[in-house]
Order: structure tokens, then C-alpha cells, then sequence
């Protein structure tokens, strides 16, 4: 049975875990051309616990890509620490795996290749391959479509593949910027309940952009709310809300107004 299999919290309460990612002090500027250096992140903290949700919630240009972007290890801050399990990032890892807004698939994989593709390497038999595939498809809904190209699928239906293959990693931390943007209210909305879902079922640490209030409040256990010039964390909010959350209700949407009028 997989390692994460054992972990799985029904309802699982994020409170008690202890923290394994820990941000301090992070800054990060821009070359600007003429206009000099930009500061884009100014002495960004905070600490994430493992299985926790954190949404970063801000308006267009606060530097939340340029985060993830940083704790994926793909750019390196000029002043501050990240650390993952107490070890610095510093490059890219299968620990912490990013799911984009448009995630290009691989366009001459099936989709059955496209996830396999990160196992690539992974010292384990081809049996087992194929089961954590075929775990995976069917986790993300697509066991059906397993050998259609991705030119022969949905928008959703693709986010779905990306979603899995990374999940498949088994990282410790997935990175998501505004996967969802791109989709139609309602496969966004089947796309928010699946995230809830396998985060249920996997227990992995996320940290979810978004500049949506309702996507931040429906998934997140946490918002860290962004201010912008220089980018910044203005408010840290853990949400009360019990689980699973209902977009019509009172408590919900005053939440929702609450948060809007601080953005
Ligand atoms: N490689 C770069 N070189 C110069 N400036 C950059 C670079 N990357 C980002 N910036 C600048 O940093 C600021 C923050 O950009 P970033 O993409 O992180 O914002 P964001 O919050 O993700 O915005 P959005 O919601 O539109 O995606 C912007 O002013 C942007 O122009
Ligand atoms: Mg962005």
C-alpha cells in the first residue's frame, strides 16, 4: 500500500501537524530596465504545515508567481531562507511540484504517458508503474481516456492530467498558480472539488494562487493575503469554516465580503 494511503485524514485538520516548510525573510527585486531595480517581494515569512492548504490570495502584479516561483527552487530569493524539512531550497525537486495555468502537456503522449512520464527512471518494477498509473487516472477521473493525445481532450480534462502528473511524484509540496483561470465556471468549480478531494485522500501540503476570493475561501484552510509594491503579506487568515463548504452560505459569504474589502 502506497505511504499515502496510510495517511488519509477524512476530515483532516492541519492544526496539530507540524510545520515542514518555513519561509523568513524573503526578498526578491527585478532588474527594470531604465527604470532600475523593481522590489517585486518585500521580506516575505511564514511557515506551512505539512497536509496544510494555504491560498495566496492578491491582485495582478503582487509577486504571487514570483513566490511559487521561488519556492520551486526555479528562481533564488536575494535576501532570505526557504527551507523545506530544514534543508534550504535552492533548484528545482520532486518534493515540490508545480501544476500552472496552462500546462502543456506533452502533445505526442497519450494521456497515459503523460503521467508516466515523471516515474521515468523511478527505480520501481513496471508492474508497479502501471498500477500507480492506473491509481492515478482513476483518481483524477480519466481511467476512460487513458490513450487519448491531449489535442483530443478538454481544457479541464488536461488540468486533470496535470494534476496527475505531478501527483504521481508524490511531492511533498504542490505549487499550483491559478490552475483553474482558464476554465468555465463549472468545470472550475469540478476542478476545486476534485483538488479538495485528492488533498483529502493525499494529505500534501498546497499552496494555491488564485486572485479569486470565493476559490481562496472554498478551498483554503489558510489565506495569506497579499498587498502589492512592493509585494507583501498583509493579512494571514485561517479559516473557521467547517468542511465541505457551501458557496451559498451566510458565513461563507460573509467571509467572502470580509476578505474583498481588504484586497
Ligand atoms: N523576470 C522578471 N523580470 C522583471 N520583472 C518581473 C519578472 N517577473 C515578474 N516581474 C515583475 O514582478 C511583479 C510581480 O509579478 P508576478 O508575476 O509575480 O505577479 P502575480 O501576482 O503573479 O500577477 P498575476 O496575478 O497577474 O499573475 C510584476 O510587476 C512583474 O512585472
Ligand atoms: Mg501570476
Amino acid at each position: 500500500m502506497s505511504r499515502y494511503l496510510q495517511v488519509v485524514q477524512k476530515n483532516p485538520s492541519t492544526v496539530e501537524q507540524p510545520y515542514i516548510l518555513d519561509v523568513e525573510h524573503v526578498q526578491k527585486k527585478f532588474g527594470n530596465g531604465d527604470i532600475g531595480e523593481k522590489l517585486v517581494l518585500a521580506d516575505i515569512g511564514f511557515s506551512a504545515r505539512r497536509g496544510e492548504l494555504i491560498c495566496i490570495l492578491g491582485r495582478s502584479g503582487c509577486g504571487k508567481t514570483t513566490l511559487l516561483n521561488l519556492l520551486a527552487g526555479f528562481i533564488a530569493p536575494d535576501q532570505g531562507t526557504i527551507r523545506l524539512h530544514d534543508q534550504p531550497v535552492s533548484k528545482p525537486g520532486p518534493d515540490r511540484c508545480v501544476v500552472f495555468q496552462d500546462d502543456a502537456l506533452f502533445p505526442w503522449l497519450t494521456v497515459r504517458e503523460n503521467i508516466a512520464f515523471g516515474l521515468k527512471g523511478q527505480r520501481i518494477s513496471s508492474a508497479q508503474k502501471e498500477e500507480e498509473i492506473d491509481r492515478f487516472l482513476k483518481l483524477v477521473g480519466l481511467s476512460e481516456f487513458a490513450a487519448y493525445l491531449p489535442s483530443e481532450i478538454s481544457g479541464g480534462m488536461k488540468q486533470r492530467v496535470a494534476l496527475a502528473r505531478v501527483l504521481i511524484l508524490k511531492p511533498q509540496v504542490l505549487l499550483m498558480d491559478e490552475p483553474f483561470a482558464a476554465l468555465d465556471a463549472q468545470t472550475r468549480e469540478e476542478m476545486q472539488n476534485l483538488v479538495l478531494e485528492l488533498w483529502q485522500q493525499l494529505a500534501h501540503t498546497i499552496l494555491f494562487v488564485t486572485h479569486d476570493v470565493t476559490e481562496a475561501v472554498l478551498l483554503a484552510d489558510r489565506i495569506l493575503l497579499f498587498d502589492k509594491d512592493p509585494g507583501r503579506i498583509k493579512e494571514d487568515i485561517r479559516l473557521e469554516l467547517s468542511r465541505p463548504r457551501e458557496k451559498e452560505d451566510q458565513n461563507f459569504l460573509s467571509l467572502c465580503r470580509v476578505i474583498r474589502a481588504q484586497i
